[in-house]
């Protein structure tokens, strides 16, 4: 497209006419973004300026002012959070759908995790404010975090995490497999996820509290978790994004009775969805 200036325009106005949503919300976000990023620059050598220790921060520090950019500097940090929302969001909003579906699949377990969160909620105590699914009350939800990581595991199937080598050279794996430059690389998920030296002898089975007495938490990486990548690009969001399944999931369970009204099919391919309708009725407590 790049290649082709005159034709990608001509398929953004006529093929892709959401091009003017997009604009819309990119507007939006310049109209907030922008004015911070130039606040930021002008007082960021000004004696006694806090660093703010945000997204936006690490961008620009990332991106320096004077780098040597194709647009204008400030498009390139509104452009850089828009592809930070998108690596965010919607893995985020999937996840948690997926969680929701696996419950639905396998109902017999929401009691257990409500007594889990009553726990968790008395144990806390109120320390003066509401405690109720603070961050410490999500911490020990140990069984939900257990539940989270093993519906990640049952849908790392097929081939992901796409790399490629951008070397001029060759790599070369310790086990002797060499990867070209400029060569694309795949994971085996399917593989790392039904191992049964990775996963034990029961890979195969759904086992929700799988990971309960171990230390491994659906934010922990390995060589049996590759969810989330691995090794110095692993996804930094992780935390925040598990945090966010637990509490919304959490949310849901203990404010709603959720059953399903029809069939619940789970996914059993790398971008294969749910399907099935679920039924909400408000709980009384
Ligand atoms: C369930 C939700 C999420 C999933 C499944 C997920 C998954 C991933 C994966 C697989 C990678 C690539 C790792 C690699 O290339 O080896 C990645 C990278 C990244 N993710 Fe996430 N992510 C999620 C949520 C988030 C959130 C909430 C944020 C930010 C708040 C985020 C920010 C990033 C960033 C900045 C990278 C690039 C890291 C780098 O290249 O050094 N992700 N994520």
């Amino acid at each position: 497209m790049k290649t082709f200036p005159t034709f990608n325009s001509m398929y953004q106005k006529y093929i892709f006419p959401r091009k003017q949503f997009v604009n819309h919300h990119r507007m939006n976000a310049k109209k907030y973004i922008i004015p911070e990023v130039e606040r930021r620059l002008r007082e960021q050598n000004t004696p006694g300026y806090e660093r703010p220790n945000d997204m936006l921060q690490s961008l620009m520090e990332m991106y320096p002012a004077d780098g040597d950019y194709e647009i204008p500097y400030e498009d390139y940090v509104v452009n850089w959070t828009f592809m930070l929302v998108f690596a965010s969001i919607h893995t985020t909003t999937e996840n948690t759908t997926m969680v929701l579906y696996w419950l639905m699949k396998y109902p017999q377990y929401i009691d257990e995790l409500l007594e889990e969160q009553k726990e968790a909620i008395e144990s806390e105590g109120t320390k003066g404010q509401d405690p109720e699914l603070s961050f410490d009350v999500i911490k020990k939800l140990v069984k939900l975090d257990s539940f989270v990581r093993e519906v990640l595991r049952q849908r790392t199937v097929g081939l992901s995490l796409q790399h490629k080598n951008i070397n001029k050279q060759d790599i070369e794996l310790s086990n002797g497999i060499v990867i070209p430059s400029g060569e694309i690389v795949y994971f085996n998920s399917w593989d790392v996820s039904r191992a049964t030296d990775l996963q034990g002898e029961d890979a195969e089975d759904f086992q929700p509290w799988r990971f309960v007495q171990s230390k491994k938490q659906a934010v922990r990486i390995g060589e049996d978790h590759i969810f989330f990548g691995m090794g110095k690009h692993a996804c930094p969001g992780r935390f925040f994004a598990v945090q966010e399944i637990k509490t919304i999931t959490s949310l849901l369970i203990s404010r709603y009775k959720m059953t399903a009204a029809s069939d619940i099919t789970l996914p059993y391919t790398h971008r294969g969805m749910p399907t099935g309708a679920i039924k909400f009725e408000k709980r009384d407590n």
